[in-house]
């Protein structure tokens, strides 16, 4: 569960926020890796309340009985169900991390169900699988319709 900015693509780069007072941040410092998941709508209520409860208190995947499968690179697991997974390694950058949380990930292998990833490109086959993207407060908006743009002049 993360906020995440792409930088770059090749080789392919993230930028992930973790607050220091997380479970999740003394895992990432520990492993040097994490996964970042993509849920779709039919997991908001699972996004919402394994992204309000901490690590620290309970074991989210037992509470919650979250299925996984193993990733290919990275020590963290994939959760069933998402829509993409990229496992990914962090490029230390301690001033960054201790000055404003900041976390620079190089991607080492990236997943994608194919539901809803055809032809290289997202496509969405139904409501209850587009993607799920929080605004605030367990208020979440999802993935709308496609556009394609055609150059001007
Ligand atoms: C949709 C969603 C996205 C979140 N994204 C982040 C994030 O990018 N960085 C962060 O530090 N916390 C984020 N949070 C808050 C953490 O998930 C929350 O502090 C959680 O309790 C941490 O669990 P942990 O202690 O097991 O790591 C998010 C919460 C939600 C619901």
């Amino acid at each position: 569960m993360t906020a995440t900015v792409v930088l770059d693509f090749e080789p392919p780069k993230l930028a992930v926020v973790i607050a220091q007072d997380t479970f999740t941040r003394e895992l990432l410092e520990v492993s040097g890796e994490l996964v970042v998941q993509v849920p779709p709508r039919r997991l908001a209520d699972l996004t919402w309340t394994v992204g309000s409860t901490s690590g620290s208190d309970v074991d989210k995947f037992d509470a919650f009985s979250i299925a996984t499968s193993p990733a290919s690179k990275v020590g963290a697991p994939l959760i069933d169900g998402c829509l993409a997974w990229l496992e990914a390694k962090v490029v230390p950058q301690p001033a960054l991390a201790k000055d404003y949380d900041l976390f620079l990930v190089e991607v080492v292998a990236a997943w994608a169900d194919d539901a809803v990833w055809q032809h290289g490109a997202f496509v969405f086959p139904s409501d209850e699988l587009r993607s799920l993207h929080h605004q605030s407060k367990g208020h979440f908006f999802v993935t709308g319709a496609a556009v394609d743009a055609k150059r001007l002049g």
